[in-house]
């Protein structure tokens, strides 16, 4: 089936979201964002460019907004401790399999693992000098992404980033995860949402024009490699 990529597909819907989704394949799925994440989501250039830096400052509190199963919050904590560097990392999903999940798997990264939403960390006066998302903005109803973008700001510290991180929509992005996830169906990913909720979303994402097009005042949307783009807002001190 060759799907219409010109569009948002904003009706089609991603397995894992099913509350009644078969918790083996869920948790599977969970597991093997670690592996989808280090090929295309670039958690080494987040730590690099925006986290490195502010902890050089002194510790500083990280914020992953919709971090399911905490992968990037893992691969944070590993790479603040291999540079010595000190950090409270909070791993926020409303999702209480996810968190249930990343509070089993914390395979001792110390992450701080909240069953939520932003709108009680904003209530509950908290600040994060980072606040991110990865493939979570193609969740979003409008209302949702606009209600989580008011919060990112309150929720970011003075002199800190707020950085919503996503794929790019693409026949090309389409047909390489396909073909790139093919041989892998019946071995690495089987058992698991990765692949069918991989394509959702590649269908379900943003071209960098569209997001642009809606972003509010203060935020800035850039493309990235491979098929990335992100939403971005530096707080002024
Ligand atoms: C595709 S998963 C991404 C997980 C993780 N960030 C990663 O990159 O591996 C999307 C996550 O967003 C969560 N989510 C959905 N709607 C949300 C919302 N409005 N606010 C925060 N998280 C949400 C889901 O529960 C799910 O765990």
């Amino acid at each position: 089936m060759r799907p219409d990529l010109t569009v948002r597909a904003t009706g089609a819907r991603e397995l894992m979201d099913d509350p009644s989704a078969d918790r083996g394949a869920l948790a599977r799925t969970y597991l093997r964002f670690g592996v989808v994440n280090r090929l295309v989501s670039r958690p080494g250039l987040l730590f690099r460019r925006d986290v490195r830096p502010r902890a050089r400052r002194g510790g500083i509190r990280i914020l992953d907004v919709g971090a399911g199963g905490g992968d990037l919050c893992r691969f944070l904590a590993a790479r603040l401790r291999r540079h010595g560097l000190a950090a409270e990392i909070t791993a926020l999903d409303p999702d209480e399999r996810a968190i249930e999940w990343a509070q089993a798997h914390d395979d001792g990264a110390g992450i701080r693992c909240l069953c939520g939403t932003t709108a009680e960390l904003v209530r509950a006066g908290e600040t994060f000098d980072v606040v991110f998302s990865n493939h979570l903005l193609h969740h979003l109803s409008e209302d949702e992404r606009t209600g989580l973008l008011e919060d990112t700001v309150r929720l970011t510290a003075p002199g800190g980033v707020a950085v919503h991180r996503d794929i790019a929509r693409s026949r090309a992005a389409y047909m390489l995860f396909a073909a790139a996830t093919l041989p892998f169906r019946r071995n690495l990913l089987a058992g698991s949402f990765i692949r069918a909720d991989g394509l959702t979303s590649i269908r379900r994402s943003w071209t960098v024009g569209e997001l642009r097009a809606v972003a509010a005042r203060g935020w800035s949307v850039r493309g990235g490699i491979p098929f990335r783009l992100e939403l971005r807002r530096e707080q002024g001190r």
